[in-house]
């Protein structure tokens, strides 16, 4: 199976096994949504039946309950939880401050609000997302139903005195209809190409009428692990200042790599 993976693949994979080492007996973890974070939440899945860890899982969608349930981990919503000793996510883009876009997967609201909850964040991602700026990825800001043409008209005359590049905004599709997300919103992406000041943008659009969220996660998240195709991880740590790196071997197995649909 795991020829038939592209690199891209194998990074997030890699990316998603060392993560789930974070993870101790006893712990209340925050479950990530997107392609990345299936990876972690299969590994996860995978530690409790072979090795019997004994963990409760917040998932941050509807998509990520569903797995997390097949691959036997016990899902609790967050008020059941309350606090979370750990979250692993996946992410759009990641600057060198470890702020980050996410919200590709149309998830940041719980993504966010679970993430907040938690003592530590843990990224998993591959080197492609890395960048210098924010901004290149559509930032995905949630939106609610009512009035979002008058909200989209509101941000993109409120970004023209902002620091970004751009400001056009499209309103995300789910086929011919608009995309709902799990808290029944539509998200408006938009395309800013480069995020000067990524703090007070998260802080004004927040402020606006018929905004429930943003796409940037500033000063949530403390540790990122990239992975390389070739096996090779990177592991940054913003609180320690610590960045180290190894190298993980690429093991076949059938049962993580079947039918991950994510
Ligand atoms: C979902 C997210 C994802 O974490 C982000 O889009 C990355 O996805 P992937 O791991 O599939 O590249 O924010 O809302």
């Amino acid at each position: 199976m795991s020829g038939e993976l592209s690199p891209i693949d194998k990074a997030k994979f890699v990316a998603a096994k060392q993560s789930v080492e974070y993870v101790e007996d006893g712990m209340r973890v925050g479950l990530g949504t997107g392609s990345t974070a299936a990876w972690m939440v299969r590994c996860l899945g995978e530690r409790v039946r072979d090795e019997g860890l004994k963990i409760r899982g917040v998932p941050t969608s509807s998509r990520t309950a569903a797995l997390a349930r097949e691959v036997g981990i016990e899902v609790i919503s967050l008020d059941e939880a309350k606090w979370l000793d750990l979250t692993i996510d996946g992410a759009d883009e990641f600057d060198a401050d470890l702020s980050l876009i996410k919200g590709g997967g149309g998830a940041l609201l719980q993504e966010k609000i679970v993430a907040t909850a938690s003592d530590r964040m843990v990224v998993i991602t591959d080197a492609a997302k890395r960048v210098e700026h924010l901004g290149n990825f559509p930032l995905p800001v949630e939106v609610v139903p009512f009035g979002w043409r008058t909200t989209q008209a509101l941000i993109e005359e409120t970004l023209i005195q902002m620091d970004v590049l751009g400001r056009d905004s499209t309103l995300r599709m789910n086929g011919d209809v608009a995309f709902v997300t799990d808290e029944g919103n539509h998200i408006l992406d938009l395309h800013l190409g480069r995020i000067g000041n990524p703090r007070q943008l998260a802080m004004v659009l927040n402020q606006m009428p018929g905004v429930v969220e943003n796409g940037l996660f500033i000063d949530i998240c403390d540790t990122v692990i990239i992975g390389h195709g070739d096996g090779r991880i990177e592991i940054r740590d913003i609180n320690e200042g610590t960045a180290e790196e190894k190298r993980l071997d690429f093991v076949e197995d059938d049962n993580l790599f079947n039918d991950l649909n994510d």
